[in-house]
């Protein structure tokens, strides 16, 4: 625990809503508190000093916003949406991808469909982007995956990987992921058939999505 005061949980959450747009609401102290005392007690700083560092050091609010954002995801999630998907989705952009089972999902769903697409997958943390791209998960995250997918797609890991499955390299690399903040950045010049923003609006304020 960080036992920030209500004030400086306040300044925290403005940090978060201006840089990511998400709207941490009271109920969010203790988590807040939680979630940043680890890394608090790694630097060895109070909360006001953290509340400067981050400020001033870029690298230290991705650290921050890294810390404190939901990337909570898994493989063929909420999979009803995948319905919106057919031939005519050639170009997919998957704006909050996290840890990369959505894009991963999408894709071999659309393998399946009989049709390569062009995915561009993309998100503002900087370690779920690492996690997608090395693409190994453990054993127990393909449970919602048909068993005829996981032999096409999946590699077993071996030794000590023994627990882990890895996307097929050639599977993998089919996916691009950037890293793209929804609120700041400027959109791709290309067009997109279908853009998936599956739980990450739901964490915005209605002027926020408006935008
Ligand atoms: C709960 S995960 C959703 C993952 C996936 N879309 C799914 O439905 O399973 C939310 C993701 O949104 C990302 N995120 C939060 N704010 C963002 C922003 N402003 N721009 C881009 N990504 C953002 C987080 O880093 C996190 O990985």
């Amino acid at each position: 625990m960080a036992n920030i005061t209500k004030r400086q949980f306040k300044r925290y959450c403005d940090i978060v809503y201006n840089e990511c747009g998400i709207n941490l609401t009271e109920e969010k102290w203790q988590l807040l508190n939680a979630r940043i005392g680890k890394r608090i007690r790694k630097l060895g700083v109070q909360p006001e000093k953290y509340l400067s560092m981050i400020e001033k050091d870029p690298d230290e609010l991705n650290s921050f916003l890294d810390a404190v954002s939901t990337n909570h995801t898994y493989f063929f999630r909420e999979s009803k949406t995948f319905k919106f998907l057919d031939t005519s989705c050639r170009n997919i952009w998957c704006t909050a991808c996290s840890s990369g089972e959505e894009p991963y999902s999408l894709l071999t769903y659309c393998l399946e469909l009989g049709f390569e697409p062009s995915i561009l997958a993309t998100d503002i943390s900087d370690s779920c982007l690492e996690k997608a791209r090395r693409a190994i998960y453990p054993k127990k995250s393909l449970a919602h995956i048909p068993k005829h997918m996981i032999k096409r797609y999946f590699q077993k890991g071996v030794g000590k990987w023994e627990d882990h499955v890895r996307l097929k390299k050639h599977i993998s690399r089919m996916v691009k992921f950037e890293k793209f903040n929804l609120l700041k950045d400027f959109p791709p010049s290309k067009n997109f058939d279908i853009i998936f923003c599956r739980n990450v609006m739901i964490y915005f304020d209605i002027p926020t999505k408006e935008k």
